[in-house]
């Protein structure tokens, strides 16, 4: 078993080194942390699904410091990837281009003809990578089917001696996963909704964008292969509950024996703390963007409960985002209908 380096900002040189060599060392993006290996090192691509549990056939993102490192891998970048980069990068938004035949390891692409490209609004991850020189694979690091990681902490829980290093950063700041818009298609598709919206993406390209919603659950063939998986799911049954229902929950909760958290925004979650000893409360604050980068800490502090109730948002902005990991990790079951079938 690895012991497993926490590094610190400081320590990136080191970080970076390890990366070189082969290692994995999970990194911070503004999203949630990510599982780093040298994206050309085929043999070290390969330990990331390891370590992660992570079916194959599941092609990773290819995280970069630059525009100049996503182009030695395409043989032009388009002109609607370079608007895109311009109004978007650093930050979330994940773009899926053609590649050059055979300029990154199957392992990497899934042995697809295009790769997705990721530059993360996190200073110390964008100096680890130009120190590597090479860009780094990164899924999210948790073990897979497990919520994502949002703290270093995280990631040692899951991976703590199966991975080098965890350069620490501290918490992130938007809590969902990127944006993925494909670009390799006609009409520029959202393939899993992030933080950047399908409405600002087209307003910045001047043209439709699709939804690719049919992908987003089980579908047979989904265009991007993660979201075919279970993803982001506690233990606990996750139920989901819409802001009219509070009422009723908190009254079914206390009528329960079993354990349940509550992931609640202010001032609902306040009522928790009157409730009996086997109702817990979490915070999700006071919006969406709060709730956002709560939403997978708050998962895993009740992994272990009974239950789990969570507030359900508009699916609007970043509330489609919210919304999309949050029905996942309740296989879409509501409060509503579960307690009607009860
Ligand atoms: O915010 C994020 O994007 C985080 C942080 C760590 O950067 N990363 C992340 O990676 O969420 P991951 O591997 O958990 O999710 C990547 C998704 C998967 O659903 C995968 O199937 C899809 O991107 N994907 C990767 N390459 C693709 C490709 N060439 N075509 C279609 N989908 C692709
Ligand atoms: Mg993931």
């Amino acid at each position: 078993m690895l012991i497993t380096e926490i590094y610190t900002p400081d320590k990136v040189a080191l970080a970076a080194k390890e990366l070189q060599l082969g290692e994995l060392v999970a990194f911070p993006t503004e999203t949630v942390y990510g599982l780093g290996a040298d994206a050309t090192n085929a043999q070290a691509v390969k330990r990331v699904y390891l370590a992660k549990g992570r079916p194959s056939d599941n092609p990773l993102i290819v995280t970069v410091c630059s525009r100049e490192m996503v182009e030695r891998y395409v043989e032009k970048l388009p002109t609607a990837a370079q608007k895109l980069m311009d109004a978007f990068w650093p930050g979330s938004l994940t773009i899926i281009l053609p590649i050059k035949p055979d300029s990154l390891p199957d392992a990497v692409t899934g042995g697809l003809k295009t790769a997705a490209f990721r530059m993360p609004d996190n200073q110390t991850t964008l100096e680890l990578i130009k120190e590597a020189g090479v860009p780094l694979v990164g899924p999210s690091a948790n073990s897979s089917g497990k919520p994502s990681p949002t703290t270093a902490e995280h990631v040692f829980h899951d991976l703590e001696g199966k991975i080098k290093g965890i350069v620490d950063d501290g918490p992130t700041t938007v809590g969902v996963e990127s944006t993925i818009v494909d670009l390799s298609t006609a009409v520029p598709t959202v393939l899993r909704p992030g933080a950047v919206t399908p409405e600002q993406i087209s307003e910045i390209l001047g043209c439709e964008v699709r939804s690719d919603k049919h992908h987003v659950g089980q579908a047979e063939t989904p265009k991007a292969p993660g979201m075919k998986y279970k993803h982001y799911a506690p233990d606990a049954q996750v139920l989901i509950v819409n802001a009219a229902e509070w009422e009723e929950a908190l009254a079914w909760a206390k009528a329960q024996t079993a354990k349940i958290g509550v992931m609640a925004f202010e001032p609902e979650v306040a009522k928790v703390s009157k409730l009996p000893e086997n109702i817990a409360g979490y915070s999700l604050g006071t919006n969406v963007k709060s709730a956002s980068s709560r939403l997978f800490s708050g998962l895993r502090t009740f992994d272990s409960q009974d239950y789990i109730l969570c507030a359900g948002v508009a699916e609007t902005g970043l509330g489609e985002a919210y919304m999309n990991r949050l029905k996942k990790a309740a296989g879409n079951v509501f409060f509503k209908e579960f307690s009607k079938n009860k």
